[in-house]
């Protein structure tokens, strides 16, 4: 039986930081082992916000870097560029044809980053999760593991898949396969270092709401010195009234390596002078084979596009067969080579 597949990507806008980290790539390491592995870099998308041409390519080979630093690994998964595969564009416009307005207008990321713009919103703004449902249904795969904040755009992609199916497939054939969300609990959602209240992101105009995956040592350690803390001693887990610490204390968890019970009874009586270099600690030591690895890849340009070659390759002749069987359920004429 052929492996079940994966599917999923990240924006290259700016350096990719915690959140992206332990939301989502940290968890495609652990499934690629089992799983036929997909991971783009959303390019397309990142131009849905106002960008700088000077810096999109690079930030985008920067991410590819960061996926292999993280522990990605070429030969079992592919990684490729979003725009260097066609098909992502066309199915999107396809898809838009059949997608009402008001499914779109309901979107959280579209309201929360549009009311940012004013009147600047852009059309791509507004038909990104359209997009992205391309980006997922061009390769069939049985589950896209992200982070929380996605949640809605899945349930968008299977919807438009469904309404595809049912307008121009039939039940005994379908033409689109409707692919689960895999949202892991641990890192789902880590949150703001100045709000435990809103998610870490890279939108965020203060440097000090988050940790880059790039950041040095010292930064590191003066973000998490300086981070939003209270003034309660004794550290906790699932305090609604204390969503710094859960988030904290979460954070801690994971690059410790230790259970949620063995942080919990070691911090119990700790105050925030004391847990605060630890964390900080922690966390260096975990970015630190990744910073490492980071740099070696940068050094070695030829490899890393020779990389995304032999990917935009395989990834081009599974998204192609997937928008050619889209184009006959729709009736359009077979091209004619
Ligand atoms: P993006 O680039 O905003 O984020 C990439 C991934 O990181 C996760 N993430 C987080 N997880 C936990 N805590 C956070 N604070 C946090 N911030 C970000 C996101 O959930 C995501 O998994 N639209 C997507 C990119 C995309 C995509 C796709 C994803 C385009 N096409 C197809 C999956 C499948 C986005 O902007 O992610």
């Amino acid at each position: 039986m052929a492996a079940k597949r994966i599917l999923s990507g990240i924006q290259p806008t700016g350096t990719l930081h915690l959140g992206n980290y332990l939301g989502a790539i940290r968890n495609w390491v652990d499934l690629q082992q089992d799983y036929d592995s997909y991971l783009f870099m959303a390019d397309l998308h990142a131009i849905t916000v106002p960008h700088d041409p000077k810096t999109l390519a690079t930030s985008t080979l920067q991410v590819a870097a960061t996926y292999i630093a993280c522990g990605i690994d070429p030969e079992r998964s592919t990684i490729f560029v979003q725009s260097h595969v066609s098909a992502h564009a066309e199915l999107a416009w396809l898809l838009n044809c059949i997608t009402p307005l008001n499914w779109l207008e309901r979107m959280i990321q579209f309201k929360e980053k549009g009311i940012k713009q004013g009147e600047n919103v852009s059309i791509g703004l507004l038909d990104y999760p359209v997009l992205q449902a391309a980006d997922i249904l061009l390769y069939e795969p049985d589950f896209v593991p992200v982070g929380e904040d996605q949640k809605q755009h899945l349930e968008l992609t299977r919807d438009i898949a469904s309404r595809l199916n049912f307008q121009f497939g039939s039940e005994k054939k379908p033409v689109l396969k409707v692919p689960e969300p895999m949202i892991k609990a641990a890192g789902a959602r880590v949150m703001s270092l100045t709000d435990g209240t809103k998610k870490m992101s890279k939108s965020d105009p203060s440097e000090f709401s988050r940790i880059d995956l790039l950041d040095p040592p010292e930064v590191i350690t003066k973000k998490i010195k300086r981070c939003k803390s209270d003034p309660i001693k004794g550290l906790a887990f699932d305090d609604p009234e204390r969503p710094e610490c859960n988030n904290l204390l979460g954070l801690y968890q994971i690059f410790s390596g230790q259970t949620k019970d063995a942080v919990a009874a070691e911090c119990a009586d700790m105050g925030w002078g004391q847990f605060k270099p630890r964390l900080a600690e922690a966390t260096v030591e975990a970015l630190r084979p990744i910073q490492t690895k980071y740099h070696e890849i940068m050094a070695d340009p030829a490899t890393l596009t020779g990389v995304l070659l032999q990917g935009e390759q395989r990834a081009a002749a599974v998204a192609n067969a997937t928008l050619t069987r889209v184009k006959d359920a729709l009736g359009y004429a077979p091209a004619f080579h």
